[in-house]
Parts: C-alpha cells; structure tokens; sequence
C-alpha cells in the first residue's frame, strides 16, 4: 500500500538538501500557502486539502477529529491553515513550506491528545491532519499489520477480526484513538498483562523526517526508532504508518463485570485486590472502574466500583483461578459470558455487543469537557487511603468522575525499563487514571481545581521522585516548555516523570536528528544546543 518515493520526492528531497541556516524569510501564512503550491507536483490537487478560515468548510474540519470540548470554544487559539494529505508525497512540501516560513506544524492523527496539542497552540501554527491516511493491511499468514497513522484503533481490530478470529492487538479501548498518536506514546489496553504495550509490538515504521525524508527501521536507524515507540512521535517527526506485530488470542474470551458498592464491602475488595490482581495468571486482567452514584436502595449517595475483566480462555477455566485467587469477589459463572476476542473490545468500551461496525465510525459518541490526570501505584494504599478518596469522590464537582484502576504486573514485568522510552515497567502494581467530565465551559475552573485536589492528595499513595506520568495521558500541569528556547534542565522537569532515566537518550536522539528543533510543542523533547530556535525561528 504505502508506495515508494515517486520522482518528486526524491526532487524534493534534492531540494530540501539546504543548509540549516536559512535566512529568516517574511511571515503570514500567504507565503506559506505559495510556497506549497510552489513545491507540490499537483497543485490543483493541493488546493483540494488546503483549509483556511475563508474555506466553510474549516471549522468542520478542524472540529472534526477534536475529542474534548475544553479546546473546542471560540476562544481557543485555531490554525492558520489546515492541511488533510491523501497522499504521503503531499506531506514533504508541508514540512519544507512550514520551515521555510517559520511556522509550527501539528501533526494530528486521530485528536485524542488530552491537552489538545495536536490542534491549539498559543503560537501561529499549521495542522497536518492525517484523517485521510488510514489504510490497514493485514498479514494473517505473517501475523503483521502496516496501519497508517490516521486509522484508529477501532479500525485495526476490525480489520484483523475481518481476516482471523485468533488474532488480536494489545492497543487501546477507545475505538477513536489514533495509532499515530496512541502508539508513539506507548499504548495499553485490556491485553497489557497478557502483552505490554501497543509501542511493544513494532516491528518497523515509516516517518518522514525533517528533511523530508521518508525513512523506514532501517534507514532511520535503531535510536530513531527508539525514540518513536514511547517517546511521543511529535518530537521526532511525522509519522506514516506503523508495522505492527499481531498477538494470539483464544477463539474465545470470557468477560464479566461484578459490581460493588461501599455498603457491599466494596473498601475491603478494592483494598484486597491491590495484593492480588498483578499477580494473577497473565490471561487474567482485573480493572476496576470507580464513581460515585446515588445507592439503587435509599437513594444515598455511594462509591460503586465495577470489576471489569477480561480473561483469555474459557469460562471453564477462569471459575477455578478466580476461586483460588480471588475468592473475594464471589464469581459465579452465571456472571460471566463467554465471546470472540473482537466482540470483548466493544464489551470492554461499554459498548452493547453487536455489530463491529462501530469500531468503523470516527464520531465519538457524547464529546465533553474533562480532564484527566494518571499515577501509578507501587505500595498497596491502606484502607484509610482509599476511605479519603472515597471523600474527594462525595465532593460536588465530582457527580461525573470517574477513575480507572489498571493492573500491571505479567508481561509488564518481564520488559526493562529502557527496552523503549515508557520505562514504567516492573515494581508498578497499578495504574491509576482519574478523570472529570462537565458541561459547562465556565465552570471548567471548578472542575481542573477540583482534580488538582485529588491529585494533591493521592501524592502519599504513589509514585515518587519522579512522580511518574504517561505522555499518552499528556498533562500540561506537570510542566512545559518555554516558548523560546527550552533548557534541558526545564524540560527535565516533566521528561523524567514520562520517561525517567530515557529521557537523557530522548534528549540525544533528538539533538542528532531535528537539531533545529523543527518538531515542538509545549511538551516536546528540546534538543541539546537549540541556537537554531531563537525566538522560535
Ligand atoms: C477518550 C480517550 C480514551 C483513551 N483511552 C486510552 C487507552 O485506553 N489507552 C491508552 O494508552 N491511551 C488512551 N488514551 C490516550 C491516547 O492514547 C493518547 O491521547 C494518544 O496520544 C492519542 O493519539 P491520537 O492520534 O488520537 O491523538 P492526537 O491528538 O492526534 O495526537 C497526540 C499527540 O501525538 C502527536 N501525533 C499524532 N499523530 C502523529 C504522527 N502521525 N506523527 C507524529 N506525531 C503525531 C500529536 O501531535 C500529539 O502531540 C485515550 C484518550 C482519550 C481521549
Ligand atoms: C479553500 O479556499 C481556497 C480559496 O478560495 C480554494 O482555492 C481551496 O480549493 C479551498 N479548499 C478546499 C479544500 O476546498
Ligand atoms: C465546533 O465546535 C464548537 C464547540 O463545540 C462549536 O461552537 C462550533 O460551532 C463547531 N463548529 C462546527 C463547524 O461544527
Ligand atoms: C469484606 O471483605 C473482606 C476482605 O476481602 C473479607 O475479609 C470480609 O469477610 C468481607 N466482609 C463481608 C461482610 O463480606
Ligand atoms: C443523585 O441524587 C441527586 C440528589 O439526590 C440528584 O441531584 C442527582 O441527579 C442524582 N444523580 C443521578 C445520576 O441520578
Ligand atoms: C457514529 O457514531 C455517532 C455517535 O455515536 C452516531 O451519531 C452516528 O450515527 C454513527 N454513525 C454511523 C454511520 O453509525
Ligand atoms: C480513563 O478511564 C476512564 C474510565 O474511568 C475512561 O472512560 C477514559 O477513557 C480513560 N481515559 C483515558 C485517557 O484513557
């Protein structure tokens, strides 16, 4: 699928071949949109995925693939222009006009980020937008997929279910993510103790660099691919398309979802199954998904937590393991429901098993304000811990959080720290993910403090020096780049809660192949000796 370079990229990247010291050329993006026309073979066709606030059709676009309505108002900063390549050889003439003009890219695949910066900026700026670029081919003999960086999850799963029922993907829940986003900055789903992460299970890629190079494993070489499997793609290049390689899965799964409140001994179970759950044979993944509800019996207000699980195997065998490892939770097999690997990925979004044709569809059901913030948990938190969570659950603003608590332990142990960027690894017994969700854009205060809060207070409980984060759970409160140049002393700051001690060879890889730093945000990687970005140029 993926083609070649055509005669025009390799004349483009003759052309690109420049010295890094460019003049400063004049700004606005008038001299950006000529300079594409310029250096497209196709300008007509070009003019076909080139989107300006005078085309009506821009706010659509740009809306489009925006997953949180806290960037979506019409205060937030937009882009200049919006580009939505069909073809890879479209790409080259952005990077070349965006350098030449001194303007940021974005590079927005399927808009998930949870801080919007793969669509807002504070500074001028462009959007490639990959949407268009999603095709998925699928080896069932090899047991590989290529996956274009703008296909989502939901896609790839769809896809390998079409040609085998016994292949699957270790990769996120949420059908809507994309894989240029979602896999360059590690990726988990229900299959991580089975398999790791979805970054785990690269085997070759295809970027353009900032030359404009389109580069693959080996021509790009091992730092760079390094880098690209973690380390998040935005700081590094554009990424195309990715070579998966696919896992085994069991014809069939069994799923369940037993569910407690604190008037069901819920405190005990939650506080027991901090014990257990990584310890359980690898098929066995036990989430636990909290919120706070009005009880079914007085109407009082209660925390209910929801074991959500997914085994791989039969019914017949996960009865005997959970009555030996978790007698607690009292399953019973009228509990559990046995299905197809595919058929768990929509049970485990919540979504009614039945068609898989919603894992085609890029509309996100019910888009709202939130914000989510992640930790992740090396000591068990005793009883009174998990009761003054609890409290901050009871809080008003509250209504409609919720948090995810995801078990390690398995595969996850089994990797180093440093085998790619993500180095939360073995001695992590969970993760946490906390999230808030509102209506109201002036009320958005309330909500962030209210978060902020519980944060501060969950710092006893969990990781420490560095408070560990994830780069996919992207959260701009724990750090971010100046506007000018970034010290690596700065940047350290938020790089070593991502990344810990990889962030050092981040930091290498990106001083030997972006130098001038062309590929930034707010939370890039800054490279060494950036006197190339003075003021941004
Ligand atoms: C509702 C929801 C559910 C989620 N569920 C999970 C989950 O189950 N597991 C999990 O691990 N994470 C999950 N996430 C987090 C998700 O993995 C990250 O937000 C991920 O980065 C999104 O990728 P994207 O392509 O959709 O986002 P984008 O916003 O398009 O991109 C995210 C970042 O990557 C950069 N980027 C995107 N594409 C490219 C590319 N082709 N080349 C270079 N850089 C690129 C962007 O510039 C941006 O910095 C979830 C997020 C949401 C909002
Ligand atoms: C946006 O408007 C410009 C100027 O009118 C036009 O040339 C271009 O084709 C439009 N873009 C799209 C995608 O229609
Ligand atoms: C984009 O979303 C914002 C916020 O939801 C809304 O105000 C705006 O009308 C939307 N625009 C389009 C074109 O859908
Ligand atoms: C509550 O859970 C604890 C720990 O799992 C257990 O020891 C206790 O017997 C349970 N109590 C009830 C009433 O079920
Ligand atoms: C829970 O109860 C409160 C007040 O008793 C009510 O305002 C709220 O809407 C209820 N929530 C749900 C989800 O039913
Ligand atoms: C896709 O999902 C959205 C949101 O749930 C829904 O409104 C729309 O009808 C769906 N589209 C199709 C083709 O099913
Ligand atoms: C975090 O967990 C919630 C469940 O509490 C889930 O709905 C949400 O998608 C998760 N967020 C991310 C960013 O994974």
């Amino acid at each position: 699928m993926m083609k070649t370079p055509s005669i025009c990229s390799i004349l483009f990247a003759f052309l690109v071949h420049f010295s890094c010291s460019w003049t400063v050329s004049s700004h606005g993006h008038d001299d950006f949109l000529q300079c594409l026309s310029l250096k497209s073979n196709d300008p007509t066709s070009i003019s076909n995925i080139v989107y300006t606030p005078e085309n009506t059709s821009y706010l659509s676009i740009l809306n489009f693939s925006i997953k949180n309505l806290r960037f979506a108002s019409e205060t937030t900063p937009k882009p200049l222009v919006i580009i939505t390549p069909v073809h890879e050889s479209q790409i080259q003439p952005v990077i070349y006009c965006a350098k030449e003009n001194d303007m940021q890219i974005r590079v927005r695949s399927g808009g998930h980020d949870l801080e919007g910066l793969s669509y807002t900026s504070e500074v001028p700026f462009v959007i490639l937008d990959l949407v268009n670029l999603r095709e998925i081919n699928v080896d069932v003999e090899k047991k590989t997929s290529w996956i274009q960086a703008g296909a989502q999850l939901g896609e790839l799963y769809y896809r390998i279910a079409e040609k085998s029922r016994t292949l699957g993907f270790p990769g996120g829940v949420c059908p809507t993510v994309g894989a240029g986003g979602h896999i360059s900055g590690g990726g988990y789903g229900a299959l991580i103790r089975k398999y790791g992460l979805a970054a785990d299970h690269v085997i070759d890629a295809r970027i353009i660099d900032v030359n404009g190079r389109i580069l693959d494993r080996k021509s790009m070489g091992e730092d760079l691919f390094w880098a690209i499997r973690g380390g998040g793609g935005s700081s590094f290049a554009v990424i195309l398309a990715w070579k998966l390689q696919l896992v085994d899965v069991p014809k069939k799964v069994t799923v369940f979802t037993i569910v407690r409140t604190l008037e069901q001994n819920a405190t005990n179970i939650v506080h027991r199954w901090q014990y257990i759950a990584h310890k359980f044979d690898e098929d066995l993944a036990v989430r636990i998904f909290i919120r706070r509800v009005n009880s079914s019996h007085d109407g009082k207000r209660t925390i209910q937590v929801s074991f959500q699980t997914l085994f791989l195997g039969d019914v017949d065998r996960l009865l005997p393991l959970m009555q030996q490892s978790f007698p607690e939770l009292g399953l019973q097999r009228e509990d559990c429901t046995e299905m197809s690997w595919i058929e768990s990925t929509l049970y485990i979004y919540d979504l009614p098993v039945g068609s898989l044709d919603v894992l085609l569809n890029r509309t996100q059901a019910n888009i709202r304000h939130f914000k989510t913030k992640a930790d992740y948990v090396q000591k068990q938190i005793s009883k009174n811990g998990l009761e003054g969570l609890w409290k901050r659950f009871f809080e008003e603003e509250a209504e409609e959080a919720e948090m995810l608590f995801v078990p390690y332990g398995g595969r996850m142990d089994e990797l180093s720290e440093s085998a790619i960027p993500f180095p939360h690894r073995a001695g992590n017994l969970y993760k946490i993910n906390y999230s808030v969700y509102w209506d109201e854009e002036e009320a958005s205060e309330r909500y962030l403090n209210w978060i902020r809060r519980l944060y501060n207070y969950m710092t006893p409980y969990v990781s420490k020096f560095p408070r560990a984060a994830y780069i996919n759970y992207r959260d701009l409160d724990i750090g971010v780049n100046n506007k000018r140049d970034t010290s690596y002393a700065q940047a350290s700051i938020w790089g070593f809660k991502y990344f810990k001690n990889n962030f050092n060879k981040l930091v290498r890889v990106k001083t030997k192949v972006d130098p001038s730093n062309f590929f930034r945000n707010e939370q890039s990687i800054p490279p060494l000796y950036s006197r190339w970005t003075k003021n941004g140029k």
